[in-house]
């Protein structure tokens, strides 16, 4: 029988919770994915402060993937005038040669059961470039909605999709 390549891959692919000794190769692969990237200080205490939605993607032992979060107190963003315990997606990488293959939406899906089960939020948001097609369809996918705007949120001028979904 023919396997796709894409379904050998998703076979192989493992998601678990990062670990300290992973920070150097999340940082990597953010770096390789991403303008927007950080200290070394940054990644240490998100993972330190919410590592049940710090996850890492691997196939065959291979890091290829990586999301983190942070857990807030928000106004709610998909209910009027609610104070709400929301899971931020603060960033979500895949290396280039492993995308399309289900890796980011395993990551998302996992991040998510955890801001509900190990943090008990209510709803998720993100930002993301309003150009950033693949991202913007993949948070689509999952449920997101874009929610707001914001003028000239990225560095370099572009502007932020604010997308969220509820966790209940
Ligand atoms: N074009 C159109 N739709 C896409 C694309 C694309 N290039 N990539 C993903 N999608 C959509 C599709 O609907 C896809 O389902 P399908 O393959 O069945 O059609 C769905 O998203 C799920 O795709 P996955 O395979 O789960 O996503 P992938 O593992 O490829 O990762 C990601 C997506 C994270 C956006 C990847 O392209 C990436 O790392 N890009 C660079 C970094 C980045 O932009 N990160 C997000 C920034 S915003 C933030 O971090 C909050
Ligand atoms: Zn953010």
């Amino acid at each position: 029988m023919v396997v796709k390549e894409a379904e050998k891959g998703k076979e192989a692919v493992r998601v678990r919770k990062a670990s300290p000794e992973d920070i150097p190769e999340v940082m990597r692969i953010n770096r390789l994915s991403l303008p927007e990237n950080y200290t070394y200080a940054f990644f240490e205490m998100l993972l330190k402060d919410y590592p049940d939605t710090f996850l890492l993607a691997e196939v065959e032992s291979r890091p290829v993937g990586y999301i983190m979060c942070r857990i807030e107190r928000i106004m709610s963003k998909v209910e009027r005038f609610r104070i709400r315990k929301a899971g931020h997606v603060i960033s979500i990488a895949v290396l280039e040669g492993y995308r399309r293959m289900g890796i980011a939406t395993k990551l998302m899906e996992e991040a998510m059961r955890a801001m509900r089960e190990s943090y008990r939020c209510s709803e998720t948001y993100l930002e993301v470039r309003v150009s950033n097609e693949p991202a913007i369809r993949l948070y689509e996918k999952l449920g997101f909605v874009k929610v707001d705007r914001i003028m000239r949120y990225y560095m370099d001028g572009e502007d932020a999709y604010v997308m969220a979904k509820p966790l209940d």
